[in-house]
């Protein structure tokens, strides 16, 4: 097909660009213009990543004719403003952090800019309104609405304008605790990567450039880095930067998994950094011939005795300074020294993606670079019986190993037209069949499974006390990772990989390490012939499609050597092929004595494993590979049982129980592949557990909280329930009709982070979650206000797993393939969530990312049960369930 020539007026210039002339907007902008701001989220107007002004109204994109636009006025989020001078929505977007993975934020800032274009004072309901359109997956809504409230004040009271960034001021200040000094122990990933130059960088003036193995997903990790660094070296944040991660280059501290990565990488970046400041300041005693004890530092100046010596570590640093392995562990600061860390500081990467830069992986355009796309098979591990001859367009080069079959063209759309006529020309026998989605109790029961025993303790005390016994069921469904961007992945292939050559890879994956050794051993190559970029994508929860794009887009370019290929899934692909994370049931049974205590409980747990990664066991485990050799991926592992990981995450009640068993079935079978998703099992766990525990409070006659407190022995856990209880009013809720209340708890993997939560509800056959409270206590804290975002965006996302999530599938196929088939939650749904921290610097650190998704679900499940008098316990509550659940009343 013929291209046309078009002139659209962009961001306030005259362009001049051919296109398709079905070409959408979207298209041109990004490939034709070269601009970033508008984001491909869905490609059918539901999620408003791709949002543009259009004659100052917004509109989506992808699904608007660039031809339209001719004659009309388009601004994109880079032509709002720039980081020298933004507009007041950007500004604002910044002040108050409204972003994690910022994947969604151009669309955001473009809807907030018209509406507050027309209404410069809207009122907190009409930004919700208008931000209706927009989807938000790291669950950031209420900094978001926060944000556009703010951004009107700044129009009322400003030029459009300013000169940002301004000085950044947390929403709610750090708590102030001191701590003792760390321990000095030497941090399992510096063992593993001893080389002090491995982690720190000094050779550019005036900068630090720390290294780590874990990856920015959106949680801020590398914000949190840089203040360690920062702390312990102490230099000013500004100056430190971190290393972008490579696995030629970087740490290996395998995946970026677990909110582990500030226990991990934290602790091995604060002992490296204060090991090199000891080495820089007995070089700097040397020089001067002193006591490195009457030495000091200033923003990377040397002091000595308060005065200036002309010495820097700059100009310490002289090669092979640190190029040698840690020595015994010294001590880091003490936390109630800190100045850096321990204090809410504004995220490194935040400024570029307000306003629309090259931030994630799909702006990354590399010279030559071809457009590559895969075919799927109409089923799992469907085989490829035949492909007829297909009149593919000029350039494009059909792609066939096995059962896997892609195409790769000059360009993203004449990719997508190759593929849409190959996959016309292929023929497949069937695949895996599927369960039944309406009946996954009787599919979770009735595969195989292996039966092993996760944790048993016996109370001889509490024979005989027992009074009255309770017993339930609770499960959840499979659940969609669903990021904002489908996932994307860049390769080039260099001639002879076995003998001089190389293959080279840009990905979003959480785990580069992993992807490197399975892409070499999945092709029989070398591992240091593969090295893997990482590069940011939208927020990722768990293990989603980026390495299987990362191996399509290897796949494919091993068919045009020296050629990069980027290869970027549609909404269909992400939603039909990325991992889920498995469908559960939890069955429990506990006796009750006289007096309202627990004397024994029993918990039995069903699932597919969690752990599906590439390399897990010793397999590959990538869509393309099963592809190649015509085989399904084999069944997810799921870890040892030790209540920690995989299924059996949290699966041991926190409560002093009595007499316990707890059983884990794994099913051998997995027609629907999973992995890793939020919280693993914790999810389900947590709400089984919580709801079971208000189950008991009634048969007993005990309020929730109090049964709680009666059963918590563990000061930290007392802490949380109490202080969550109190931030929520809990002794004085209202007693109304339709509206519940409920409380939820859980100490992450059982010896992480703590998180209570309180829901409010308002309930009929609908659920409408009004608030959420929230107390936390993750130990020492290194970014306050990162935290809170965390603890609120896992507060969001639990909510919407809660009431809307579920994967629907026919007996062949995965049915939910966009938003509005797969919904999450909307400005107008999501409740307003309130953080408290409740820590001690006192504690060790963790990470808390994914410690609310549990209380939250027990909270909400709760909350519907007070409010409706029935109990729901099969995930999600929608209005079916909730149906359902009343008739049986
Ligand atoms: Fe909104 Fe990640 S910040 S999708």
């Amino acid at each position: 097909m013929g291209e046309v020539q078009l002139e659209l007026t962009v961001d306030g210039a005259t362009r001049r660009v051919s296109a398709d002339p079905d070409a959408p907007l979207l298209d041109v902008l990004r490939q034709g213009l070269g601009l970033c701001g508008p984001r491909f989220g869905c490609g059918l107007g539901l999620c408003g990543a791709c949002m543009v002004l259009i004659d100052g109204q917004a509109r989506t994109s992808c699904d608007y004719p660039a031809q339209a636009a001719a004659g009309a006025q388009v601004t994109t989020a880079e032509g709002l403003g720039t980081e020298d001078a933004m507009h007041a929505v950007q500004q604002a977007f910044l002040d108050e952090q409204a972003a994690q993975c910022g994947y969604c934020t151009s669309g955001m800032l473009i809807a907030a800019a018209a509406l507050l274009s027309r209404n410069p004072d809207p009122t907190q309901a009409e930004v919700r309104e208008a931000l209706e359109p927009n989807l938000c997956r790291c669950g950031i809504h209420g900094r978001i609405v926060r944000a556009v409230l703010r951004a009107g004040a700044y129009l009322r009271d400003a030029p459009v304008l300013l000169a940002g960034p301004a000085p950044f001021t947390p929403a709610q200040p750090p708590p102030v605790a001191a701590g003792p000094d760390h321990a000095p122990a030497m941090p399992a990933s510096l063992t593993a990567n001893p080389q002090l130059a491995g982690w720190l960088d000094l050779s550019a003036e005036g900068v630090v450039t720390v290294s780590t193995g874990k990856v920015e997903l959106g949680q801020g990790i590398w914000t949190a880095l840089a203040q360690v660094a920062a702390e312990e070296l102490d230099v000013a944040l500004a100056r430190v930067q971190v290393a972008p991660v490579r696995t030629d280059a970087s740490p290996d501290e395998g995946a970026t998994t677990g909110s582990r990565s500030v226990e991990e990488s934290g602790r091995a970046l604060r002992q490296a950094c204060a090991q090199a400041r000891l080495l820089l300041l007995g070089a700097a005693a040397a020089k001067l011939a002193t006591d490195p004890g009457a030495l000091a530092v200033a923003d990377g100046q040397i002091l000595h005795r308060g005065t200036p010596t002309g010495l820097s570590y700059w100009s310490l640093a002289a090669p092979g300074l640190l190029a040698r392995d840690a020595g015994p562990a010294v001590p880091a600061k003490a936390a109630g020294r800190w100045s850096v860390s321990g204090r809410s500081a504004p995220r490194l990467d935040l400024p570029g993606k307000v306003t629309g830069q090259p931030s994630f992986i799909h702006d990354v355009v590399l010279a030559g670079m071809l457009s590559g796309r895969v075919i799927r098979p109409p089923g799992r591990a469907a085989a490829l019986t035949a492909l007829a001859h297909a009149e593919l367009p000029p350039g494009a080069v059909a792609v066939r190993d096995g059962s896997f079959l892609g195409v790769v063209a000059p360009g993203d759309r004449a990719a997508w037209r190759a593929a849409r006529t190959l996959a016309r020309a292929a023929s497949w026998a069937p695949g895996v069949p599927l369960p039944d989605e309406h009946d996954l109790k009787q599919f979770l029961l009735s595969s195989p499974s292996e039966a092993v025993t996760v944790d048993r303790a016996e109370d001889t005390s509490a024979a005989g006390r027992t009074a009255q016994w309770v017993s339930a069921e609770y499960s959840r469904p499979f659940i969609a990772h669903a990021s904002l961007a489908p996932s994307c992945g860049l390769a080039r292939w260099d001639a002879a990989p076995a003998g001089g050559g190389g293959v080279t890879v840009w990905t979003h994956s959480q785990g580069v390490f992993g992807l490197r050794d399975a892409i070499a051993s999945g092709l029989g190559l070398d591992a240091g012939r593969v090295t893997v970029h990482f590069v940011q994508g939208a927020g990722c929860y768990g293990h989603n499609g980026a390495d299987d794009a990362a191996l399509d887009a290897v796949l494919l370019a091993r068919a045009v050597p020296g050629r990069p290929v980027r290869v970027a899934w549609s909404r269909e692909d992400e939603m039909g092929w990325s991992p889920f994370g498995p469908a559960m049931l939890a069955r429990l049974s506990a006796g009750l004595d006289a007096e309202g205590r627990v004397t024994s409980w029993r918990q039995d747990v069903w699932s597919n494993g969690f752990l599906g990664r590439p390399g897990i066991a010793g397999e590959a485990r990538l869509l393309g590979l099963a592809s190649l050799a015509g085989q399904p991926i084999p069944p997810a592992v799921d870890g040892p049982p030790t209540g920690t990981i995989g299924s059996t995450r949290n699966a041991v009640p926190g409560y002093d129980v009595g007499d316990r068993e707890v059983v884990r079935h794994r099913l051998l079978t997995m027609p629907l592949r999973t992995s890793s998703l939020r919280s693993l099992g914790a999810f389900l766990n947590v709400f089984a557990i919580e709801s079971f525990m208000d189950e008991l409070a009634s048969a007993a006659g005990a309020d929730p909280v109090a049964f709680r407190l009666n059963h918590l022995s563990d000061p930290r856990a007392r802490r949380v329930v109490e202080a969550v209880a109190e931030s929520a009013d809990w002794a004085s809720r209202p007693d109304t009709d339709g509206t519940g209340y409920g409380v939820g708890y859980a100490r992450y993997k059982g010896v992480a982070g703590y998180c209570a939560a309180v829901a409010e509800v308002v309930a009929d056959t609908e659920v409408h979650v009004r608030r959420l409270w929230l107390a936390v206590d993750v130990g020492r804290v290194i970014n306050p206000d990162g935290v809170l975002s965390q603890a609120e965006g896992g507060a969001v996302q639990a909510t919407s797993w809660v009431l809307t999530e579920r994967v629907g599938f026919s007996r062949s196929q995965v049915t939910s393939l966009n938003w509005d088939t797969y919904p999450i939650l909307r400005f107008s749904e999501v409740p307003q969530v309130s953080v408290r921290l409740v820590g001690s610097a006192a504690d060790p650190e963790s990470g808390a990312g994914e410690l609310a998704q549990g209380p939250v679900a027990g909270a909400i499940g709760n909350a519907v049960a007070d409010a409706l008098g029935v109990r729901v316990r099969d995930l999600p509550f929608t209005h079916d369930q909730v149906a359902r659940a009343l008739t049986r009343r």
